[in-house]
């Protein structure tokens, strides 16, 4: 129904985005406030500032998303917001405004699992697209598959042990010397390197496991770069890049399609910022094209943190009565 239109609110890290989004899937607007920039001089995300950063932004973000989309407060029918996981001065900031919006028009409010909205991005990326399918989530937090059932109907399947895909991307990208956030910068660096050059490790692959494992990588990286600065020989910046990255998304990639073909499911959805991975769209494209599964992955900046696909799931609870009171608080380690 696309006279219904849900606005929404996120600031789990460090974007504040706000967007209206008509009938769960038409995007109005998507106003995306980076603060990259500001962090990227602490080489990672300085909790405290964020926090600070949201206060400032999120009111004018929010008229500027209403603007942009051309409808007044009051013709909203549900405002959603990330209510977890994240950072919890982050989190709070967005919790509270939209409580605030809330509470001063009646709205009905709808709290929204961060995860949840990676995933949902694909619907607003992709029209035709319908549960049940089986989802890789890859973040800066997060690393996992998940068995999405039906709109509102979720399953856990497997997640990291430790780091994240995302969080190994930019921990090594900075012993290498290169800026926040690093898995944009490897992406790069690797499109000049040998994958093969380096054998790395592949965690957890043997067995029929769906969790992931990523520090043993990321120390790995960092011993081959200690040792060969001890005997004074010269790494290839891009080998180092092209193998790391090879090595993550190996095992992204086997799980993902393992888990697929575990669930039945012949179509298999890719989300969170390091689905804008470059090799990882390649070799699951690869990979779905001779399993005969249909992969979806959203563009660039639905693949990264933003408002709409928050709108976009806060939309298909509301329509299901899966709304929040005013006691909605954050929860920065909120599960699926
Ligand atoms: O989803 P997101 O914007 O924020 C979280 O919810 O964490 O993901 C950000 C993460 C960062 O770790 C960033 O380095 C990574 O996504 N990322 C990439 C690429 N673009 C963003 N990693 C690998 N390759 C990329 N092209
Ligand atoms: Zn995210």
């Amino acid at each position: 129904d696309n006279a219904c239109l849900t606005l929404a609110i996120e600031t789990s890290c460090d974007e504040t985005s706000a967007a209206v989004v008509a009938g769960g899937r038409q995007i109005l607007s998507n106003i995306i406030s980076s603060q990259v920039p500001v962090h990227q001089k602490f080489g990672g995300v300085v909790p405290e500032i964020a926090s600070r950063k949201h206060i400032e932004n999120v009111i004018p973000v929010v008229d500027e998303a209403l603007q942009q989309a051309g409808v007044a407060l009051a013709q909203i029918s549900a405002i959603g917001v990330t209510y977890g996981p994240g950072l919890v001065g982050a989190l709070l900031v967005g919790v509270a405004a939209a409580k605030a919006l809330a509470f001063a028009t009646g709205i009905p409010l709808v709290g929204v699992n961060h995860l949840e909205g990676h995933i949902f991005a694909n619907f607003l990326a992709h029209a035709e697209l319908e549960p049940p399918f089986v989802a890789l989530v890859v973040s800066g937090g997060h690393t996992s598959l998940v068995s999405v059932q039906d709109y509102n109907q979720f399953a856990l399947i497997g997640q990291t042990r430790d780091d994240a895909a995302g969080e190994a991307f930019d921990k090594v990208a900075r012993v290498m010397g290169l800026p926040y956030p690093g898995g944009p910068q490897i992406d790069r660096l690797a499109a000049a390197g040998n994958p093969a050059a380096i054998d790395f490790p592949r965690a957890l692959t043997g067995k029929s496991s769906f969790e992931f494992s990523f520090s043993g990588l990321k120390s790995a990286v960092l011993n081959y770069l200690n040792q060969a600065e001890q005997r004074g020989q010269r790494v290839s910046q891009a080998d180092v890049a092209a193998s790391f990255q090879a090595a993550v998304v190996d095992v992204l990639v086997s799980k993902a399609v393992q888990a697929a073909r575990f669930y039945s499911v012949d179509r298999l959805v890719l989300a969170g910022g390091v689905a804008a991975n470059s090799m990882l769209q390649a070799k699951l494209t690869g990979a779905c094209t001779e399993q005969d599964i249909r992969l979806y992955y959203p563009g660039a900046v639905l693949c990264t943190d933003n408002a709409a696909m928050i709108a976009c799931r806060a939309y298909y609870q509301f329509c299901s009565g899966k709304v929040s009171d005013l006691y909605l608080n954050a929860v920065p380690s909120l599960k699926i």
